[in-house]
């Protein structure tokens, strides 16, 4: 009788825990930090209809015949952007894309430019586990 008391203890315990730190963590959540910008959905279609990806990483993912473009918007801007996608810089393919595509494209890299770093060594790692960038 005393041991299944003990257990209902333990299994209380364990459960008000699982609970406390779930919520904690669900509550500091960025959920609604980061408005996305309708263009820069459309530019996702464009990122994923030429396959970027096949040679760039976002956020450290992706292929990697060409540099990792999670930051390219801060780092060097539209105007860098723009006229290398069309032509093609030494081994990378010449796009030709439309107006319309490339501000599409530009804005989906200004969004995750702004959401994530791709560098790990720059994230701080809280002692809840949580990883901040
Ligand atoms: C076949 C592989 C390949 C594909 C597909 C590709 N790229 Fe590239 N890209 C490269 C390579 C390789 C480089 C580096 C070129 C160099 O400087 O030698 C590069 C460079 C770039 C750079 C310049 C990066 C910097 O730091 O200067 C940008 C921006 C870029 N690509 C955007 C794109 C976009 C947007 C797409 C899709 C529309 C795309 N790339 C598709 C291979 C590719």
């Amino acid at each position: 009788m005393a041991a299944d008391s003990r257990k209902m203890v333990v299994v209380t315990l364990l459960v008000i825990a699982f609970l406390s730190y779930s919520s904690y963590i669900y509550y500091r959540l960025p959920v609604n930090k980061y408005a996305v910008d309708p263009n820069a959905e459309d530019g996702k279609m464009v990122w994923q209809k030429y396959n970027c990806n096949a040679c760039h990483q976002i956020y450290g993912l992706g292929g990697y015949l060409g540099p990792d473009l999670t930051n390219i918007y801060s780092l060097k801007g539209a105007d860098y952007i723009k006229p290398l996608v069309n032509f093609g810089p030494r081994t990378m393919p010449a796009f030709h894309l439309s107006d319309i595509e490339l501000k599409d494209l530009i804005a989906y890299l200004k969004s995750v430019d702004a959401s994530g770093k791709s560098d790990p060594r720059t994230f701080t790692i809280h002692s809840n586990g949580t990883i901040a960038q």
